[in-house]
C-alpha cells in the first residue's frame, strides 16, 4: 500500500543517521516551568527505534507545539524523558543547525544520542513546500545534510506536513515506527474488518468529520460514535443549540460546511451516534445533562454523560475494527475523566473479548490510555492524530509521497 525504502534495506552500523521524529506531547504549563504531563506516548514509541538502532550515532529532529502556543518549548524536557528510558548517553543542544549544533552532531560517537532543539523555532520549518526541491534548498537542510550517512523520517504524526525537516532531504529512509504504523494503518484501512466504529473525540472537529463521512461513502464504517467538538458541529448543524460557549469554538467550520454536514447526516443518520447526555461544571462540582438542555446551560461540555457512555461502550465491544481518534472528554481535569476512561476499557474488552482490532490515535487518547492503565491492553496506539485522519480519509500526505520519491 505504501511505496518507501526501509531502514533494514541499508547497513546502519557504524554510520551517522539523522532521524526525524514526532515526540509532540502533551506539556503542562500551570507550573513554573513547563512539564511532560505524564508519560509521553509519543516518547515511550521512539525507544523500539532507538535501541534498534543502537549501532548508530543518532541525532534526533523533532518539534514540540507551534510557535506563539504555551506549549511551544524546548526540547531539553523531552530529553530528560528518554534518557531515563536509555542506557546510553543521551545528549540535548539548545541550537538546530547552527555552529553548537553543527559541533555536537561532529562529535556524536556511535552508540551516543544527540537532541536538537524545537526545530519550529527555525521560521521556515513552520512554512509548507509543496515542491520538496525547493525544501532540499532551505538553509537547515543545506547545512545539515553534509553531516550525516542517511536520513530516517520516523515521524509518523507529522506525515501530513510538508515542512523541510519532514520532506527536504534528498533521500529518506522509513523508520521502524513509521514501518509499524504504516503496517497498521494499511490493516484498517484496505480490508478492515466489519463492524467498524470509529470513536471520534477531542478538536480538530472538521477533519474528524470528514474521515468519518469518507469513510461512510466508501462503506467502510458501521458506526461513528461522536463525542467533544465533532459532535457539537453535527449537533449544531443539524439546528440543535449546543450554547454559544460550545459552538463558536467550530462556528467557522460551521459556516464553511453546514450544508455538506446535513446532508452526510441525513444519508448516514443511523450510523452516526450522538451523545444522549453530556457532564458539565457547575456550583463547583459536575452536572450531568440531557443534549437537549446544552443550549440553555451554555457552558463548554467537558465529557459524555453515563447514557451516551453506556451506548457508545455496547457498540464498541461488538465490532470487530475500532479506530478512536480524540478523546470525547476533557480528561486532563479530573472531574472530566469518566467518558474516556470508559471508552479506552470498552475498547480493551473488544480486543481481549471479541478479538478485535483496536486502534487508538492522536497523542491525546494515547495519553488518556495510557493514564488509565490500558495501554498495552489495545492492539495498537498510532502516534498519528492529524495524520491519521488525512490517511483515513484518503488522502495521500507529503511524506507517503516524499517516500516514494526519495528512496536512496
Ligand atoms: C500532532 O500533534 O498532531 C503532530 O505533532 C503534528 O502537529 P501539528 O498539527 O502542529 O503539525
Amino acid at each position: 500500500m505504501y511505496d518507501y525504502k526501509s531502514y533494514k534495506d541499508v547497513d546502519l552500523k557504524g554510520k551517522k543517521i539523522l532521524i526525524r521524529v514526532d515526540i509532540n506531547s502533551n506539556i503542562d504549563t500551570s507550573g513554573y516551568t513547563p512539564k511532560i504531563r505524564g508519560e509521553s506516548p509519543r516518547i515511550k514509541a521512539i525507544i523500539p527505534t532507538l535501541m534498534e538502532l543502537k549501532d548508530s550515532a543518532i541525532v534526533l529532529m523533532a518539534h514540540q507545539g507551534r510557535p506563539g502556543g504555551k506549549d511551544f518549548t524546548s526540547l531539553d524536557i523531552h530529553t530528560e524523558q528518554i534518557r531515563k528510558k536509555i542506557d546510553r548517553p543521551v545528549k540535548f543542544v539548545d541550537d538546530i543547525f547552527g555552529p553548537k549544533a553543527v559541533q555536537a552532531i561532529k562529535d556524536l560517537k556511535i552508540g551516543e544520542i544527540l537532541v536538537l532543539d524545537n526545530i519550529r523555532k527555525w521560521d521556515t520549518e513552520n512554512k509548507s513546500f509543496k515542491d520538496f526541491a525547493e525544501a532540499e534548498e532551505t538553509e537547515m537542510v543545506q547545512v545539515l545534510s553534509p553531516l550525516f550517512d542517511y536520513f530516517i523520517e520516523d515521524g509518523f504524526g507529522v506525515a501530513h506536513r510538508a515542512q523541510p525537516s519532514i520532506v527536504g532531504f534528498k533521500t529518506l529512509l522509513a523508520g521502524p515506527l513509521i514501518v509499524k504504523e504504516f503496517e497498521y494503518m494499511a490493516k484498517i484501512i484496505e480490508k478492515p474488518e466489519k463492524p467498524v466504529a470509529m470513536l471520534i473525540g477531542g478538536a480538530k472537529a472538521i477533519g474528524k468529520y470528514k474521515a468519518m463521512k469518507y469513510n461512510f461513502e466508501n462503506d467502510r464504517l458501521d458506526y461513528a460514535l461522536c463525542s467533544g467538538l465533532t459532535a457539537i458541529l453535527i449537533m449544531e448543524a443539524i439546528g440543535m443549540n449546543m450554547g454559544t460557549k460550545n459552538k463558536d469554538i467550530i462556528s467557522k467550520d460551521l459556516e464553511a460546511n453546514k450544508d455538506d454536514i446535513i446532508s452526510t447526516y441525513n444519508k448516514f443518520k443511523d450510523k452516526i451516534i450522538l451523545p444522549k447526555d453530556l457532564v458539565i461544571k457547575e456550583n463547583g462540582g459536575t452536572k450531568n445533562i440531557s443534549t437537549e438542555e446544552a443550549g440553555k446551560y451554555n457552558t463548554i461540555t467537558g465529557d459524555i454523560g453515563p447514557k451516551t457512555v453506556k451506548e457508545f461502550s455496547d457498540i464498541i465491544v461488538k465490532c470487530k475494527t475500532i479506530i478512536a481518534n480524540g478523546p470525547p472528554g476533557i480528561f486532563e481535569d479530573e472531574v472530566f475523566r469518566d467518558g474516556t476512561k470508559a471508552m479506552v476499557k470498552a475498547m480493551a474488552e473488544a480486543s481481549l473479548q471479541n478479538n478485535a482490532l483496536t486502534v487508538i490515535g492522536g497523542g491525546e487518547m494515547g495519553l488518556a490510555a495510557e493514564m488509565f492503565g490500558y495501554g498495552d491492553k489495545v492492539s495498537f496506539i498510532s502516534t498519528g492524530g492529524g495524520a491519521m485522519l488525512e490517511l483515513l480519509s484518503g488522502k495521500e500526505v507529503p511524506l507517503v509521497k516524499a517516500f516514494r520519491e526519495k528512496k536512496p
